[in-house]
């Protein structure tokens, strides 16, 4: 397995195109399975997830084919076509969902179309215990038959969908996707209340709605749906990864460097551009994206606490924290989505950082530098804030697991190492 070695100390500066996001993708990719016309989707980032997702749905009996430039300026891999023409196969086995907890999202496309979805249950995984059982009991409101069976979740809903008032207990960004696409054939009216207003899930009612759904409230916590007999065809370009953005906005502070970032979008990371700006980060917009740098002074402690959009994402929590770590000063950041979201603390305390976790809050006091070591973490962000880690420290940082950042990075090493990072794979 391939590890990562970087040279630490290095300002990054230069250019980096920001992709498109991949939790954007995975749910629009799903979403093919609405209708037995095309769906053309642009800007897709060359992901492992993303050619699981594609593995499934043609396990699932869509035709995938990929497109090169689609009058957009992407190449060969970056468009799919998605037609789901036969549906005969309803099973979405154990071996893709369990390498991929968002193989869940076939659930209730596959249901409303067909009337039947056999999915396997996915398991918990390293962030938590994350069930999903606010997706069944949703389903079971539009009036689904739910069962468990041998380790799969057997959804039918023979005479179809019925439209109804589902309030979600808590912000679920996968329940509300899933429940979005079910209830576009759903008959009647859905209403969706303490929906998830994450960018990716407006992402996906937009791309609905050129499906021919009707969709009212986007980008709200509450959306009405009035279900159609059949969705169409359409072309939809993926929203930027604003994960993607906020991760190299971290490298260029924690660098002393100075990116711009094409393609990024700072209405989508509001709150990121706060605290980072707090941190004495500066960010401007530029004609197609962001430049961020930091060029003035020290980095200064901020605290913040992770929440459903448009609060600060729980997947830039593992990122801001290697950058408090060299803050001045200390820094409080709380983790409220996910119950074991700190398992960077020890790697990056291996790397000299001063870092305590009580409950879901964790006190960072911010050090001189940080030291080369080898690490490793047990996930995507994760990992990709001990790369950040490695970009300041001093001497030598070897991460293993790599295969976690090619679930979410696009090319990491590449983009990085372009803007002056010494970084490099190599064979273990
Ligand atoms: C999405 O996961 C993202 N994944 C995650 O991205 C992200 O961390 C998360 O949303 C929160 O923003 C994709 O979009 C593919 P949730 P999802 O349902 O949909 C609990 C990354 O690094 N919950 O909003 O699975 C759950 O356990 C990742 O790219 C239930 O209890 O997240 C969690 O504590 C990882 N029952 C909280 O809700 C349910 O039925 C939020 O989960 C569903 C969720």
């Amino acid at each position: 397995m391939d590890r990562i070695l970087i040279r630490g100390g290095k300002p990054l500066r230069g250019t980096i195109t920001i992709g498109g996001a991949k939790n954007a993708a995975l749910p629009l990719m799903a979403a093919s399975l609405l209708t037995d016309e095309a769906l053309t989707l642009s800007n897709l980032p060359h992901l492992a997830d993303i050619s699981t997702m594609a593995k499934l749905l043609q396990e699932l009996g869509v035709e995938v084919s990929m497109d090169g430039d689609a009058g957009g300026g992407g190449h060969i891999g970056r468009v799919f076509r998605l037609t789901a023409n036969d549906t005969s196969n309803t099973t979405a086995p154990y071996d893709l969902v369990r390498k991929m907890r968002a193989s869940v999202l076939v659930l209730g496309p596959m249901l409303a179309r067909t009337g039947h979805a056999r999915v396997s249950l996915p398991g918990g995984c390293a962030i938590g215990t994350r069930p999903v059982d606010l997706h069944l009991k949703a389903l079971e409101q539009l009036g689904a038959t739910i069962k468990l069976n041998e380790g799969y979740i057997d959804a039918r809903a023979e005479n179809g969908l019925k439209g109804a008032h589902v309030v979600f207990p808590m912000v679920t960004v996968g329940g509300t996707e899933n429940l979005l696409m079910a209830a576009t054939l759903a008959s009647g009216e859905t209403v969706l209340s303490n929906a998830a207003r994450e960018p990716e899930v407006a992402d996906l009612a937009k791309c609905l709605v050129a499906m021919g759904a009707i969709i009212d409230g986007i980008g709200s916590d509450t959306m009405t749906i009035q279900g159609v007999e059949s969705l169409h065809g359409a072309t939809h370009a993926v929203v930027p990864d604003r994960i993607e953005t906020g991760t190299y906005a971290i490298a260029a502070a924690i660098t002393g460097g100075d990116l711009t970032l094409v393609g990024a979008r700072a209405d989508l990371s509001e709150s990121v551009v706060r605290v980072l700006t707090s941190a004495g980060v500066e960010i401007s917009k530029t004609g197609n994206g962001l430049r961020v740098a930091r060029t003035n002074g020290p980095l200064k402690g901020a605290d913040m606490m992770t929440e459903p959009y448009p609060g600060f994402p729980t997947d830039m929590q593992a990122q801001i924290m290697a950058l408090m770590a060299v803050a001045k000063g200390a820094s409080m950041i709380t983790e409220t989505i996910f119950e074991n979201r700190f398992m960077h603390v020890p790697e990056l305390c291996r790397m000299g950082a001063d870092i305590n976790v009580h409950g879901a809050s964790a006190i960072v006091r911010g050090v001189d530098g940080l030291s080369g070591a080898e690490v490793m973490a047990t996930d995507l962000r994760a990992s990709v804030s001990l790369v950040l880690a490695g970009l300041t420290a001093k001497g030598e940082t070897l991460i293993n697991r790599v295969y976690h950042l090619d679930r979410g990075y696009e090319r990491l090493e590449d983009k990085l190492s372009a803007c002056g990072a010494d970084i490099k794979r190599v064979p273990e």
